[in-house]
Order: C-alpha cells, then sequence, then structure tokens
C-alpha cells in the first residue's frame, strides 16, 4: 500500500495561518519520520491565491538541501504550465496538475474552462516526459462540486478519458469536498477500471461528511493501493466553499494496519508530527489524534502474552 502525505500542500493551503518556511520544514521533517512512500511538499501557484504556499521555492530549497530528500518521493502541485516551468528548477521526481469535472469549479480554482485545463494538461504531460517527472493528474469534484452539486458517473467518465490519453502515471480522483458515499465510489472505479489500470489510480479524499474511511475500504476491496491524507485531517480548498479536511493521514493509516493492509503503525513518529502541527499553532482535528493524544493504544495486538 503507497501513502501520499499532503499536509504541506492541501493541508496548508486553506489554513487561517500562513506558517514560516522553518515551520513547514519541522513539518517536513516529521512528515518523512512516519515513512510514507511520498511527500507532497508544495504548490506552485500565485502568491496572490494561495499566499499559504508563496514561500514554494524556498521550501523546495530547504528540503531538497537536506537528506530527507531521498528518503521517498517527493511530490509539488502545478495549477498551469507556468507553474511546472517553477517546478523544473527543483529535483521533484513527481509534478501533480489538476482538471476538475465540474466547469464551475475548474473556473473558480484555477480561472480557466475545464476545457483549457484539459489542453494545459496534454502539454505539461509531454514536458513531464520530456523532463523525465513522473505526472499524477487529480481529477477533482469526482463525487460532488460545490457549485454544481452532484456530479454524474458519466461526466467523470467523459473527462478521466481524456485525462487517460494523455497517459499520466498517476490518475487521483478527488473528492474535493469530501462527500462521496462508498457506493460512489465503487460506481466511479468501475467506470474508470474500464480503460485505465487500478494500479495507477490513487484516491484523494477528504473528510467533510466522515465517509472517506468508508470510501477507502472500498477502493481497497477494488484494488486502489494508492491513498492520499493529511496530518491531523488538515486542509481544504479555498475555491471550495464547506471542504472541510483531508482524510487525516494517521487515521487511514491506522486502518490500513488494522485491515492488514499496512505493517507499520508509526507511533511514535505520528505522535510528534501531531504534536509538531499542534506548535505551529493549527489543531490537529481528527478523532484520532485526540485519542493517542490522550495515550490511546488499542493496536489489536494480543497482550494476554
Ligand atoms: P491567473 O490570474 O488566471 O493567471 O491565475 P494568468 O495566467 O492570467 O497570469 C496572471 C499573472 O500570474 C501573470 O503575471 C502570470 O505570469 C502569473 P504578470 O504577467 O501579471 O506579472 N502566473 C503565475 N505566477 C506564479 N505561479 C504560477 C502562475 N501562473 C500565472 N503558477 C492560476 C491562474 C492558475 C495561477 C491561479 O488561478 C492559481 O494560482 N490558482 C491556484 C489554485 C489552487 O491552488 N487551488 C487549490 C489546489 S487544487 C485542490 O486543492 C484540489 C486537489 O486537492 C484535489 C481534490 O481535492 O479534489 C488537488
Ligand atoms: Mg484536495
Amino acid at each position: 500500500m503507497h501513502l501520499t502525505d499532503v499536509t504541506l500542500r492541501d493541508g496548508l493551503q486553506f489554513e487561517k495561518l500562513t506558517l514560516t518556511t522553518e515551520q513547514k520544514f519541522a513539518l517536513f521533517e516529521k512528515i518523512a519520520a512516519c515513512g510514507f512512500e511520498r511527500i507532497e511538499v508544495t504548490s506552485f501557484v500565485h502568491p496572490k491565491w494561495v499566499p499559504q504556499l508563496a514561500d514554494a521555492e524556498a521550501l523546495s530549497t530547504r528540503v531538497f538541501a537536506s537528506p530527507l530528500a531521498k528518503s521517498c518521493e517527493l511530490m509539488a502541485f502545478v495549477p498551469n504550465e507556468k507553474g511546472l516551468d517553477r517546478l523544473v528548477k527543483f529535483n521533484f521526481a513527481w509534478a501533480s496538475a489538476f482538471v476538475a469535472v465540474s466547469n464551475s469549479f475548474n473556473e473558480k480554482n484555477v480561472n480557466s474552462t475545464r476545457e483549457a485545463s484539459l489542453d494545459g494538461l496534454g502539454r505539461t504531460a509531454q514536458r513531464c516526459q520530456r523532463e523525465g517527472r513522473k505526472l499524477r493528474i487529480y481529477i477533482s469534484t469526482v463525487f460532488g462540486c460545490p457549485y454544481e452539486g452532484l456530479i454524474s458517473a458519466d461526466d467523470v467518465e467523459k473527462v478521466a478519458k481524456v485525462v487517460a490519453s494523455f497517459q499520466p502515471d498517476e490518475i487521483a480522483l478527488g473528492d474535493t469536498i469530501g462527500v462521496a458515499t462508498p457506493a460512489q465510489v465503487r460506481e466511479v472505479l468501475g467506470r474508470l477500471a474500464k480503460f485505465w489500470p487500478v494500479h495507477k489510480t490513487a484516491l484523494h479524499l477528504h473528510n467533510t461528511y466522515g465517509m472517506a474511511l468508508a470510501g477507502a475500504d472500498v477502493g481497497y476491496g477494488l484494488g486502489v493501493r494508492a491513498y492520499d491524507g493529511a496530518l491531523g485531517g488538515t486542509g481544504g480548498c479555498p475555491y471550495a466553499k464547506g471542504a472541510s479536511g483531508n482524510l487525516a493521514i494517521e487515521e487511514l493509516n491506522y486502518l490500513a494496519h488494522r485491515q492488514g493492509w499496512r505493517k507499520k503503525f508509526p507511533t511514535t513518529e505520528l505522535k510528534q508530527a501531531l504534536t509538531a502541527l499542534k506548535a505551529t499553532g493549527i489543531e490537529p482535528r481528527s478523532q484520532l489524534a485526540a485519542i493517542l493524544a490522550k495515550g490511546g493504544d488499542w493496536f489489536g495486538e494480543n497482550k494476554s502474552g
């Protein structure tokens, strides 16, 4: 199973507090210690649009100067080709780019129509191939949109077919506002599996209505092995009203460990990372973070010897 920590990008992009580069780097060190397979470090967005991530270059410089840069795969988000120009100055193995199924959300988020974003993604994919970078394409608002409401699986399939034609290394299905039911996850994964390999599919779930773990479980049953989460359930999307946090990575890891999908639950490292998050002034919001802080230690082991 493959976990991507998106705290430093999706987690921080919507927080009221803007952390300093040093605070972000300190968090990076704690997250890297947890042993996740990939970390999304930052976003090369316009600083006026997402001021919380205005230090993308400074943070990337700091991260790549650290030996921890080699401890897992590193990814950064690019909202457009200008963002990719900025990313390629660093040694990121992965770029992540975006299109939404909902045209309204696409326009609010990156100030371009869905069709224009798809055209740009085609060029981004070619450029990533030339530059030797792997590309994840997020398809957002797959299950629901703050402006257009329920999204149909037909529409998802249409957009996903175009995205798949660019042959990215991974497609991440984004439940941008955290409304997916397990049945929707099943339906959409079934549609995607008709033309896209499940081993190149990731689930990027938000947990606004508390259903993200249920969706992750359905995904696992259908063969998905790549999942995203953010420490303490931080995050949301600045352009998606009501979108609360990402699926908490500690809860995702806990589910994975208890279900036998993942050997390790890095208790000490996760607690330290959650403590580091809290020290920045951002309160971890997950139920498990609260339990761990109180000394909760139920990991399913038989204690009778
Ligand atoms: P725009 O204002 O339309 O940009 O913003 P433009 O192309 O009109 O250019 C205007 C100026 O911005 C120009 O500068 C450009 O060079 C500059 P000027 O000539 O005026 O001096 N510019 C840039 N500067 C720095 N970095 C760039 C860049 N691009 C243009 N990349 C833009 C378009 C995409 C930049 C803007 O809308 C933006 O930054 N949006 C960010 C949106 C965002 O980060 N949203 C959150 C991420 S998506 C998400 O969270 C969902 C996800 O988690 C999955 C899920 O949950 O579903 C991934
Ligand atoms: Mg997101």
